[in-house]
């Protein structure tokens, strides 16, 4: 029987590869719960040809709205470490790991909660189309969900952020490999005890990905 909301994105892929096929696909993705809730699928958004892609958790109220990624408070902190590491947003490829709002309701308030390890699978294989498709040189990691997605359930923000490594954790490596930089996510910024501290070293790991070389992308041997 076909059952909605729990066998993953896969089967929401299009035959044709391209952004916009994979745009208009995610609008109908039923893999997860998350659909149901949710205002509509924030699909990454972004040149094609994007040097850098810069992928965090999911989208929040304002994004889920607008259905674009990273256009509220925390967008405006990201939107800002990019421009002081001389990074153009309009050259990155920016996305999320998972692509539906997922939130508990308080009163009215529409209160953010971090998706389970269950949905981030299910929607990984978007992600990694959006990889495939972009192949960026530069993948800068927001965050614990997005270095789960990415880096795997053992990789460490507090530990490991702010070192390049390379993104060889994916399925298929025969397009070559990306750097990836992972840091914390900047709503942890706006979070933060000190956020003048932590805007500081989220714009620290920013400049590592930005000073990274052209050709940082590894090809595949042969
Ligand atoms: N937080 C995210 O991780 N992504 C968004 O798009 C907005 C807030
Ligand atoms: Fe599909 Fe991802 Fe939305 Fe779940 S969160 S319904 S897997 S697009």
């Amino acid at each position: 029987m076909a059952t909605d909301g729990n066998n993953g994105a896969a089967r929401f892929l299009p035959d044709r590869l391209d952004l916009r096929s994979l745009r208009e696909a995610a609008a109908g993705c039923q893999g997860c719960g998350l659909y149901r809730d949710a205002t509509q699928t924030v699909f990454g958004d972004g040149p094609p040809e994007a040097r850098f892609m810069l992928v965090g958790e999911q989208p929040g109220d304002q994004e889920d709205r607008r259905g674009r990624p990273f256009v509220g408070p925390a967008g405006r902190v990201l939107d800002q470490a990019l421009e002081e590491a001389g990074i153009d947003r309009g050259g990155v490829y920016v996305t999320n790991a998972v692509k539906h709002f997922s939130f508990t309701l308080r009163g009215r308030r529409r209160i953010h909660q971090t998706p389970t390890a269950a949905e981030i699978d299910a929607c990984q294989p978007w992600l990694n189309a959006e990889l495939a498709l972009v192949e960026p040189e530069v993948v800068v990691v927001l965050g614990a969900t997005a270095a789960r997605a990415l880096l795997g359930p053992s990789f460490r923000v507090t530990r490991q952020r702010g070192e390049p490594v390379p993104l060889d954790t994916l399925d298929s490596p025969s397009a070559g490999v990306a750097l990836a930089v992972a840091t914390i996510h900047p709503s942890a910024v706006l979070r933060a005890p000190d956020r003048d501290a932590a805007y500081a070293g989220f714009l620290a790991d920013m400049r590592v990905a930005a000073a990274l070389p052209d050709g940082s992308r590894r090809e595949p041997p042969g």
